[in-house]
């Protein structure tokens, strides 16, 4: 699987999400080269990193989508919550595997699905956003963040 840039596409002109996608498209980065090479020990910090974010930046994207009354607000929590489960399901799978050459397995297969979950959320789910997010820009000063 291929390491993916930051394309104009995924932005939502909202630096506030941005970086933090950025941010996390850097971690998915982090876990295909990390899984390549079988490097266990940076797939050990892209899941403490993965769960990082899903604390910090899901919860500041939920509170956004309220803020600018986003109204599939419901269906794009729910995708937040299965990202979750997913992704623990994965940590656990590695965290048991029988053996070093299953855990590589294992790793490579997270660092799979992160990839394509990154890609297919942010440009399906997070991008409808875009055209609520200039309410926010529109908001006095104070409350524009
Ligand atoms: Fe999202
Ligand atoms: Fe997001």
């Amino acid at each position: 699987m291929p390491i993916v840039s930051w394309r104009d596409q995924m932005s939502l002109n909202y630096p506030p999400l941005d970086d933090e996608h950025q941010d996390f498209l850097n971690t998915v980065n982090q876990a295909v080269v990390a899984a390549n090479a079988g490097d266990l020990q940076t797939m050990d910090e892209v899941f403490e990193k993965s769960y990082d974010y899903v604390r910090y930046h899901f919860a500041h994207e939920e509170d956004v989508m309220e803020r600018i009354r986003f109204p599939d607000m419901e269906a794009h929590m729910n995708a937040h919550q299965t990202f979750i489960q997913n992704i623990s399901e994965f940590r656990q799978k590695y965290e048991n595997a029988p053996n070093l050459t299953q855990k590589k397995k294992i790793a490579v297969d997270t660092a799979n699905f992160l990839n394509l979950w990154f890609l297919g959320h942010i440009l399906s789910r997070d991008k409808l956003l875009k055209p609520y997010l200039v309410r926010l820009r529109n908001l006095p000063p104070r409350m524009n963040y």
